[in-house]
């Protein structure tokens, strides 16, 4: 499985060199941390999609290049923060900024960020892209509240599941796709297309981020870290609503009270996988993935379409 990073050679390249440009900072300790961050960058899937949303539709303009910065910028505030929010010492197969400089400087490298991104849009007249990437944010924020009051109740509907997702992670995707069209075309039509797309797409490539936390192997972040956070994702939950009284109870106990106990810990995992919400949320990720598929199949029928399917395959069989 591989990326379609050859048809936006030159744009991830160019993207890379604004990027880190665009987080500079004379701040000493703030320069110390951007650098750090920098350095170890992640898959920058976003701005794939920011690109190849764009070019379905025409061809690469400065504000496309401005939408991958700022959605990329967005991002990795939104995991910096994230960690926090997780208690996560590990982010990239590194220690997380949260592990090496504690909450104070990672609130405030994040809201740094934030600020950043939106000023880069900002300084170009870019409003619309500026009202795409602010309700991205608003949504993230909505999601994680949301999540984090789930998870104190320990009552989660799949729909709920859902709602939480969508705000929390699909929103910038969708965003990133949006603002990827918009840059092109300033159509309402496609940025739509392009916006549903990237909300279908994202709600399949968190429950796969949901199903690494029950992965054995190395995916460059802490697994078994949802349980201990009192985090309800969809194998779980799924789980919970086809298993027997008793069982149900007992995990529910260990989610409230032993979820720092490994042992207990791996005994929910266990049960989630031979009660088949592991294969569950596959199958609901793959639904999702589908539908996503259905709507790019209403846009322009290009090489650029055809790295977006590539894309979205990447999304579901990626190994981190
Ligand atoms: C991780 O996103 C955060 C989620 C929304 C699940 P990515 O897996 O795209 O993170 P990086 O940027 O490649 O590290
Ligand atoms: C991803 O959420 C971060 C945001 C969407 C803001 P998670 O907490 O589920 O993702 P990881 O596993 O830490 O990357
Ligand atoms: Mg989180
Ligand atoms: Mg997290």
């Amino acid at each position: 499985m591989k990326l379609p990073t050859s048809l936006i050679k030159v744009e991830l390249e160019n993207f890379e060199q604004r990027f880190n440009e665009a987080v500079k900072s004379n701040t000493p300790l703030l320069d110390r941390i951007m650098r750090y961050i920098v350095k170890r960058k992640g898959k920058q899937l976003r701005p794939m999609f920011v690109f190849l949303s764009a070019r379905v539709f025409g061809p690469t303009t400065e504000a496309t290049y401005r939408a991958a910065s700022l959605v990329e910028i967005l991002h990795t505030g939104s995991l910096v923060h994230d960690d926090v929010v997780d208690d996560s010492f590990e982010r990239r197969g590194f220690f997380s900024t949260y592990a090496l400089w504690k909450n104070k400087a990672s609130v405030l490298v994040g809201d740094y960020l934030f600020a950043t991104g939106l000023l880069l849009s900002l300084e170009h007249g870019d409003y619309r892209m500026l009202r795409i990437m602010s309700d991205a944010i608003q949504k993230m924020a909505e999601g994680e509240l949301l999540q984090l009051e789930k998870a104190r109740s320990l009552n989660l509907k799949e729909s709920i599941y859902y709602e939480i997702i969508r705000n929390k992670t699909a929103s910038l995707l969708a965003s990133a796709c949006s603002a990827g069209a918009w840059s092109v075309t300033e159509n309402e039509e496609a940025t739509e297309k392009a916006r549903l797309f990237g909300e279908k797409t994202g709600i399949a490539f968190q429950i796969k981020d949901d199903l690494f936390d029950y992965a054995s192997e190395d995916v460059g972040k802490p697994t078994g870290n949802d349980i201990k956070e009192k985090k309800m994702t969809l194998p779980l939950i799924y789980t919970l609503n086809n298993t027997d009284r008793d069982t149900r109870q007992k995990i529910i106990n260990i989610v409230k009270n032993n979820n720092n106990d490994r042992q207990k810990v791996q005994w929910v995992l266990n049960v989630v996988k031979e009660t088949g919400g592991i294969r569950y949320a596959q199958e609901k990720m793959y639904a999702y993935k589908d539908e996503a598929l259905e709507i790019l199949a209403t846009c322009p029928a290009n090489e650029y379409r055809q790295g977006l399917i590539d894309l979205v395959n990447y999304v579901t069989e990626r190994k981190y």
